[in-house]
């Protein structure tokens, strides 16, 4: 049976036989009529040293030839290694090529930087950045998924084409069959009549409305998918297409819902740590000095929380000269979140009661008439991860928020429905994934948290 070196370097299977498969990271010849092959098969960061001795039947013909990137299978035993750098290696009695790796191969031993990396993004996942960030990110998704299930919430699974807007900000791919060519055209207009779906359909920005549907029909829910966004955004931080975590709670408030994120993040933070120990040495010695204590620190320190207004007051007090000029009713920008997150809480802070101007359709209106109930958590070094909102529950309400926004009612109908028939005080939020991943990763390039990133005129792979 084929062990990962993950595994051999847990057990204690010493002088047993074992078989190990993997890439090969390094391999140099020696005097004595020896051979080391360092081996990495991405199970973990390690690599585990290989003796081939000359007498192995095709020292000559095939051992000989391995160079970096080689794929091969060893027999051998577990021994403790004589060398300096590592506790065990294995003296093969057999080492088998599954495929040779020529000289044009890309990732040859030594550093490259992220955006060539990028350009090879079939590859990377064999570095030692991008097979950690792999686990991690395993790690977290399934950390998410005990974190709800051990609360109580429901996994749903929402769509992902879908005919309303969410945040009714416009920002989605059109999905349709109709040939661009030739587009069916009525009364100077296109006829969606004749799409795919007979109306116009789009990828979805995010589960929400669905997952409201669930939420108030089974209580507690969470959605975990794939979001797009077709927004021209060409930053660290965004990416077209994303991963969304959504949950949403009937019965819940804002406070309740900001006390749930902070549970949230908290308990994911720590479990990852826990099951990432080697990463997250890693990333801390590598990528971020500093982080670690950092990470330590969320987990003890109590969420900040501010209101938009004070928040404001702050920003305009501190005397800074932003980018963006900042007054009441006008939108954090990245800038601002940041600077209130680092400079002036140093910690996690969340923002709530927004001005309902700058706020989507379905958040809950505040008996000043001029805001709603929104939050959003923002981090340092990153800015906004999470977004959510106590839901307008009032159908009168909700249904001229909708005008407002210059939405059409009829388009939202059935999200309209949950409010005409037993509607229940409900909120929720959405964690962006990735931008967990930059928090606990420490890595600077959203591009370099996800496989294949998806980017305004970039979908290679
Ligand atoms: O604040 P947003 O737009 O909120 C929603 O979509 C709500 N429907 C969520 C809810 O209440 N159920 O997005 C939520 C989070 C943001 O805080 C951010 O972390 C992430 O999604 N996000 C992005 N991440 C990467 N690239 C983008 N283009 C992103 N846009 C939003
Ligand atoms: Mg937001």
């Amino acid at each position: 049976m084929n062990t990962t070196i993950a595994q051999l370097l847990k057990s204690n299977s010493y002088e047993q036989e074992i078989f190990v498969s993997g890439w090969v990271r390094t391999h140099r010849g020696s005097k004595g009529g020896f051979s080391f092959i360092e081996v990495n098969d991405g199970s973990c960061l390690k690599n585990i040293q290989v003796i081939a001795d000359e007498a192995l039947p095709n020292y000559k013909n095939e051992i000989q030839s391995i160079t970096t990137g080689t794929s091969v299978t060893i027999r051998g035993k577990l021994v403790s290694s004589m060398g300096k750098g590592q506790p065990v290696e294995i003296r093969a009695t057999e080492i088998t090529v599954l495929g040779y790796c020529d000289t044009s191969y890309p990732l040859q031993k030594k550093r490259h930087s992220f955006e060539f990396l990028r350009t090879i993004g079939h590859l990377r996942a064999r570095t030692n950045t991008f097979g950690a960030v792999a686990r991690v990110r395993h790690a977290l998704s399934y950390a998410i998924h005990s974190f709800f299930n051990e609360h109580g919430f429901y996994y749903v699974h929402t769509p992902i084409i879908t005919t309303s807007d969410c945040e009714g900000a416009g920002e989605m791919f059109r999905v349709s069959t109709l040939d661009l060519m030739n587009l069916p055209m009525q009364a100077g207009q296109i006829d969606f009549t004749h799409d795919f779906f007979g109306k116009p359909a789009n990828l979805t920005v995010s589960g929400q409305l669905e997952g409201e549907a669930y939420a108030t029909a089974i209580g507690k829910i969470y959605t975990f998918g794939p979001t797009f966004r077709a927004e021209n955004s060409n930053t660290t931080r965004h990416l077209a297409e994303f991963w969304m975590v959504e949950p949403e709670a009937a019965f819940f408030d804002l406070p309740a819902l900001m006390n749930l994120a902070e549970q949230f993040l908290k308990s994911i933070l720590q479990v990852t740590l826990h099951k990432c120990p080697n990463e997250m040495d890693f990333f801390d010695t590598h990528i971020r000095p500093g982080l670690l204590a950092t990470l330590e620190q969320t987990i003890v320190k109590r969420f900040e929380t501010i209101s938009y207004t004070d928040a404001i007051a702050l920003l305009e007090k501190s005397g800074t000269n932003f980018n963006f000029p900042i007054s009441w009713g006008s939108d954090l920008q990245s800038e601002h979140e940041r600077f209130l997150t680092e400079e002036i809480v140093k910690g996690p802070t969340i923002i709530y009661d927004y001005p309902k101007e700058i706020k989507a359709f379905y958040m809950r209106q505040n008996d000043d008439g001029r805001t709603v109930r929104a939050m959003d958590v923002l981090i340092p070094g990153i800015g906004e991860i999470i977004g959510g909102s106590q839901r307008e529950e009032r159908y009168d309400l909700l249904n001229q928020a909708i005008i407002q926004k210059g939405l059409d009612p009829e388009k939202y109908w059935w999200y309209l429905d949950l409010r005409r028939y037993g509607s229940v005080p409900h909120a929720g939020f959405g964690l962006g994934f990735e931008r967990a991943m930059l928090g606990i990763t420490g890595m600077e390039n959203i591009r370099d948290v996800i496989p294949f990133p998806r980017t305004p005129k970039n979908a290679d792979f």
